[in-house]
């Protein structure tokens, strides 16, 4: 479960404040699907940023699974990404000069997986958004929704609690929005806890909860069980066309997926609260590197791209 208390992100931009988030309280509940809608410039990529721990309030508690993080190191923040969060972003940001396949097997190399657990992962991962004939092509190989099913698949593949989706869709026209939003919806039954953000109605309205946010601050909270309805109405509509005229071998039947639990059991013993004393302990003392994330949106952290391009060379080196 997350929850944030009263969370405020203010920008000093030269003698004025932007009041980003603005007393912002939100908790959302392990296994839901919820959607974040609000105009361009009210505050909703900086809310998924500190959701995701990618960026800190200026004020405010954030509390995960019950503990603060609030005042988590970068360190300790970066360990949390890597446990708990997969994030998915409009723009897609696959690496362009690797393989699908690649794409979605590079966090697993940083997580420091074995060669055989990485590989059940991508190719599971992959064939779970119908992308496993299409494994070999690079991005610019593929459309815009198979890029966003493959970024998806890389999410997947690092078995997060959470899903954080900041305008998946908005690269995209509306049917493929809307496979794309099935893949989500599947994920969710899964039990992944998925988070989207939009400024698209139509999207909204295809999530049983949904979030508006005006000026930093939360305009309503609905739960709306038609909604739900609907939602699932198109999942059923969805079930047999788009998928299989993407990927004709791939059956889009999610399974249940034994690591999923075996992965949140795994959380579990390590949110404890010894454990948690343990991990700070851990990191305090440099016993836990923080592991490098997958690339994420922010244009400072093109850099970062750079690092683990680099890193993944030196890497395999290793394996080979
Ligand atoms: N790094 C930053 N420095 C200054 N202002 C920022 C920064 N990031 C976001 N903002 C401002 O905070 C507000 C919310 O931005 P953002 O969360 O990106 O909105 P949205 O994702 O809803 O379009 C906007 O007014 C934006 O200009
Ligand atoms: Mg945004």
């Amino acid at each position: 479960m997350i929850e944030l208390r009263n969370i405020k992100k203010y920008y000093k931009m030269g003698d004025n404040v932007v009041k980003a988030l603005d007393d912002v309280s939100l908790k959302v509940e392990d296994g839901e699907f919820v959607t974040i809608i609000g105009p361009s410039g009210s505050g909703k990529s900086t809310l998924m940023n500190i959701i995701g721990c990618l960026d800190k309030a200026t004020s405010g508690s954030y509390l995960i699974d019950g503990i603060e993080v609030s005042n988590y190191t970068e360190n300790q923040l970066a360990y949390l990404r890597n446990k708990k969060m997969g994030f998915i972003f409009q723009g897609f940001n696959l690496l362009q000069n690797l393989s699908a396949y690649e794409n979605v097997d590079l966090p697993l190399i940083y997580q420091g997986l074995s060669l055989s657990e990485r590989k059940e992962r991508v190719n599971k991962s992959l064939k779970l958004v119908g992308m496993s004939e299409r494994m070999k092509h690079k991005p610019s190989e593929l459309s815009g929704g198979q890029q966003q099913r493959v970024a998806i698949a890389r999410a997947l593949a690092t078995m997060p609690m959470y899903i954080l989706a900041d305008e998946p869709t908005g690269n995209l026209d509306s049917v493929t929005g809307e496979e794309i939003m099935k893949i989500l919806k599947n994920l969710n039954k899964n039990g992944t806890t998925v988070i989207i953000i939009t400024h698209n109605d139509d999207i909204a309205k295809l999530s049983r909860r949904v979030v508006r946010i005006h000026d930093g601050k939360i305009e309503s909270d609905i739960v709306n069980e038609n909604i739900k309805s609907y939602g699932d109405s198109i999942d059923e509509s969805l079930e047999d066309n788009s998928f299989d005229s993407c990927d004709e071998n791939s059956q889009i039947q999610i399974e249940e997926n034994p690591k999923l639990k075996e992965k949140q059991e795994q959380i579990e013993i390590l949110d404890n609260k010894d454990n948690d004393e343990k991990l700070k302990e851990d990191m305090d003392s440099d016993k836990i590197k923080p592991v490098k994330t997958v690339p994420i949106k922010r244009k400072k952290d093109l850099s970062e791209k750079k690092v683990l391009v680099k890193s993944k060379k030196s890497s395999r080196k290793e394996e080979l």
